[in-house]
């Protein structure tokens, strides 16, 4: 696999059914010169494969704390040299996790070892949305700097109509780029790192 050469982005995938419509986004940031790692929770894996974001990213995805570890965990390494890290779909269990600093799988072990700009774009039921409990969550993570990408009114899942689908790639591409930076022409930025291998 060829990792991209510019900014790195970190890009978190939780269980909700709008991890499918991460692909695109992950599609886009690694054509656009972007280099990208997918971080998934275990029940993230019940709606995409790890396969999808790896082909698309180019780049192996993290599923698990417990790989083989060389002086630096992976996490912390990842988390050091993140230009950005968006959690897309975030679910109303990691915003949770999140405001309490709970760190019990790779995405949200990793969020705590980031210091760079975190993105959360969370996706739910709109009665889920709408609970307090969510709405609590969100304002300490807005207070502590966190960018809410907040969700759109649309169809829902379950058929319901109401706030809670996930935001728009476009509208997510233009935060991540927001954060971390435009990358180089992808064509520039590739030749350049041709030479150097
Ligand atoms: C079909 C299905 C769809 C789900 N969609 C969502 C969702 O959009 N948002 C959400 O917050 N939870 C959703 N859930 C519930 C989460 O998967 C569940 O809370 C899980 O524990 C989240 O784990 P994670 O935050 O570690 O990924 C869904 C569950 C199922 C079975």
């Amino acid at each position: 696999m060829t990792a991209r050469p510019g900014p790195a982005v970190l890009v978190g995938v939780t269980g909700s059914i709008a991890a499918f419509r991460t692909c695109d986004l992950v599609s886009r940031l690694s054509k656009e010169g972007f280099r990208v790692t997918v971080l998934m929770t275990r029940a993230a894996r019940r709606f995409v494969t790890p396969l999808t974001f790896e082909t698309l990213s180019h780049h192996k995805v993290v599923t698990s704390l417990w790989t083989p570890q060389t002086d630096d965990p992976e996490h912390v390494a990842l988390a050091r040299e993140a230009a950005c890290y968006a959690i897309t779909p975030a679910t109303a269990n990691c915003l949770a996790k999140l405001a309490l600093g709970l760190a019990d799988d790779a995405v949200t072990t990793t969020a705590l070892a980031a210091r760079c700009p975190l993105i959360v774009a969370p996706a739910m039921n709109s009665r889920m949305w709408e609970h307090p409990a969510v709405t609590t969550n969100l304002a300490t993570l807005r207070s502590r700097g966190t960018v809410i990408v907040k969700p759109e009114e649309g169809i829902l899942a379950c058929g319901t109509f109401g706030p809670g689908k996930l935001a728009s790639s476009d509208t997510l591409y233009a935060a991540i780029v927001k954060a971390a930076g435009a990358p180089k022409k992808l064509s520039a930025a590739l030749s350049e790192h041709s030479k150097k291998v």
